[in-house]
């Protein structure tokens, strides 16, 4: 049997290369490994909890398929969809939220950062988010989950909630998931300063690649990215964290191991590793943000995509909840299961 991965990304603005490198371009790879059963979600109900403009979710929804698909999913081979297009995640995570105590929920690190000093006022959806990421998980009865290592926590509340529900109703309906966390390329730094994340919430659109950037914004970003004085290149973190980054996103790009492309830049210029790196970031990215403007432009094409995967999707959560609700003792669609 083919071992089932399961996914999730928030339909935000502005995905980057360190989306790319440390998480999308993962979810490709197991999809093209052809081991795998993928399913991948765009998961706006868990943006819903951190809404800011009302308008912006369709239309980052939209881009996230687009980025997606861009980056090489592929909707015959893995399934794609939107999250609330799929009720089944919300029927679960209400049952999911019933065995669940708060103390396992008070102990989210996530919740605590974002709800901030303002904890009373923080909404429901905020604090109940990782049940609903275990519904989201649970739902396919996933066994394998892609993440970045941020994630890790929320991975280990879905696998007791599993464990928690099959105790209670004495059952081994869901099995345990594991994250698959990746090492290489896990964290792609700052364009302008080695020691911080790339990210879309940095004020400064120069410390980061989007994946809508074309050839001339990625070639000027790299251009100007910080560099050092040092002559050679090599990866020492600790005191050239610029220089680091970019040989580590030069092997990642090239997909060749990082002490090799080390080796080969050893001695050269800042200037002359810059433009190879332009070169190859320029050959790999550009087709993507050219893909990304062509998907965009077309938004019934991705309307059916999405409709598709959602259909798809459900043809798996149904049977699933179904289930779960005769564990619990509802009634379900059918009824009177019981006697059937
Ligand atoms: P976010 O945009 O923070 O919601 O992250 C979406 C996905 O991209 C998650 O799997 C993150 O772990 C990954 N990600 C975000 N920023 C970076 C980065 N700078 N380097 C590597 N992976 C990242
Ligand atoms: N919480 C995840 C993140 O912010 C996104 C997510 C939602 C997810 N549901 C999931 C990831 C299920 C893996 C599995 O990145």
């Amino acid at each position: 049997m083919t071992a089932r991965v399961f996914s999730g990304i928030q339909p935000t603005h502005g995905l980057h290369l360190g989306n790319y490198l440390g998480a999308i371009r993962q979810w490709v790879r197991l999809q093209d490994d052809g081991r795998y059963e993928c399913i991948y979600c765009i998961v706006d109900q868990h943006a819903l909890t951190t809404l800011q403009k009302r308008e912006d979710m369709r239309a980052h929804t939209y881009e996230v398929a687009a980025a997606l698909l861009a980056c090489g999913i592929d909707p015959e081979r893995a399934i794609l969809f939107v999250q609330s297009q799929v009720p089944e995640h919300a029927m679960l995570h209400w049952v999911l939220g019933c065995v669940t105590p708060l103390g396992w929920l008070n102990r989210m690190v996530q919740f605590k950062e974002k709800a901030g000093k303002d904890r009373e006022g923080a909404p429901l959806g905020l604090y109940a988010y990782p049940v609903l990421q275990a519904a989201d998980i649970l739902a396919y009865k996933a066994v394998l989950v892609p993440v970045g290592e941020d994630q890790k926590q929320h991975l280990e509340l879905a696998r007791d909630i599993a464990g928690a529900f099959n105790r209670k109703f004495g059952t081994d309906l869901f099995p345990l998931p594991e994250p698959l966390i990746l090492p290489e390329a896990a964290r792609i730094m700052s364009l302008r300063d080695g020691t911080r994340k790339m990210s879309k919430s940095d004020a400064s659109d120069m410390s980061r690649i989007n994946l809508t950037d074309d050839a001339d914004t990625i070639a000027l970003k790299i251009r100007r990215a910080k560099s050092d004085s040092t002559l050679g290149i090599w990866y020492d973190p600790e005191t050239r964290p610029e220089a680091s980054n970019l040989l580590t996103i030069y092997a990642a790009l090239a997909e060749r191991p990082r002490s090799e492309v080390e080796e080969e830049f050893r001695s050269a210029s800042f200037s002359a590793f810059k433009a190879r790196l332009t070169e190859l970031a320029v050959t790999k990215l550009a087709p993507i943000s050219a893909r990304m403007r062509e998907l965009l432009a077309d938004r019934p094409m991705l309307d059916r995509v999405l409709a598709r995967g959602a259909e798809r999707a459900r043809a798996i959560a149904r049977p699933v909840v179904e289930e779960v609700y005769g564990a619990v003792g509802f009634l379900g669609a059918g009824g009177e299961r019981e006697r059937s």
